[in-house]
């Protein structure tokens, strides 16, 4: 494994779990949606986690965005960094949740949970979603408002439908409960204002497995099934654990 050391030059605490790291001196080509390991070395051991890119491909410094799992090796560590620490980077970007990767179609969805909003801010900000299609809708689940993070920047893309959920407290302007029950009883799309059908549908999914199990199974019931290679479908997913 060959690592590339990069500086960190902000870590932005959105809540007291959110985080997010820009980190300098790191030259890497990928496509928007992939990911890359990145680690510390804790007590003489070089920890990695996968982590998607925030930033897109053209941005010279990496931003990442993530949540501190209490009991992670990792992620408490990450959340600490600051100003001037190394971070290591693996030298090659992997991931097939890529643009390149899903077929054409009428509408776009990008549904995340969490910290699975974070490959989709990369590609929304790359040419090629607003170019190959009519309508883009970016969902994102969070337990509590304040999770809902780069609201401004996302709020600030011409054209884009937006809908967010909010799960364990109510919140003025998002959905309650979570997405694959408003996938069944239409609130998601009533939301969106667009729909979700195999002949005009592409679906990308990241973030909580049990999320991404549900969401196939609700849109199953609309006729629409994983993409693959040699058997075209409507669903691209990646989970994050
Ligand atoms: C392809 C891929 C891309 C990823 N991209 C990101 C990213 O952009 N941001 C990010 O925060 N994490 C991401 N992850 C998860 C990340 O790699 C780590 O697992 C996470 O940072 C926790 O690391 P840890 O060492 O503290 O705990 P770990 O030992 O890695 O995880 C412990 C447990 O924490 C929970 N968990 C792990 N990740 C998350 C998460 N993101 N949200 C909620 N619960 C979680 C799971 O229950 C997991 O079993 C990604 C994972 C994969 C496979
Ligand atoms: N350090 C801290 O203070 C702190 C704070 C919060 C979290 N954490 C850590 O972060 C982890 C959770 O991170 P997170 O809140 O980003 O992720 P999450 O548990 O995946 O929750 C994000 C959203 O996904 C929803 N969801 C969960 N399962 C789903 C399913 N099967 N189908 C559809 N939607 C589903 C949740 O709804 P529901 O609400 O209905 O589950 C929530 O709205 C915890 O394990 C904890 O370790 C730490």
């Amino acid at each position: 494994m060959s690592w590339l050391e990069g500086r960190v030059i902000e870590n932005r605490a959105w809540t007291e779990a959110l985080f997010s790291i820009r980190v300098s001196g790191v030259n890497l080509r990928f496509e928007a949606g992939q990911f890359v390991r990145i680690a510390l070395d804790i007590d003489g051991e070089r920890v990695a986690r996968p982590f998607s890119f925030v930033n897109p491909p053209q941005d010279p410094e990496l931003e990442f965005y993530g949540i501190v799992v209490p009991e992670g090796p990792l992620s408490p560590r990450l959340a600490r960094l600051r100003t001037g620490d190394a971070l290591y980077v693996a030298a090659n970007p992997a991931g097939f949740l890529v643009l390149s990767e899903v077929p054409d179609a009428q509408t776009l969805w990008l549904l995340s949970t969490g910290t699975g909003i974070a490959p989709f801010l990369s590609m929304l900000r790359t040419e090629a979603p607003w170019k190959r299609f009519r309508e883009i809708v970016l969902v994102h689940a969070v337990r509590r408002a304040n999770e809902l993070v780069y609201r401004e920047m996302i709020q600030g893309m011409k054209g884009l439908r937006y809908v967010t959920f909010v799960s364990r407290e109510p919140h003025v302007g998002s959905l309650a409960g979570r997405i694959p029950q408003a996938i069944a009883d239409g609130r998601l799309e009533a939301a969106a204002g667009a729909a979700f059908s195999p002949g005009t549908s592409q679906v990308m999914l990241c973030g909580n497995p049990d999320m991404l199990t549900d969401v196939r199974a609700a849109l199953a019931a609309r006729g629409l099934r994983k993409h693959r290679r040699r058997a075209p479908g409507h669903i691209t997913s990646e989970s994050f654990w």
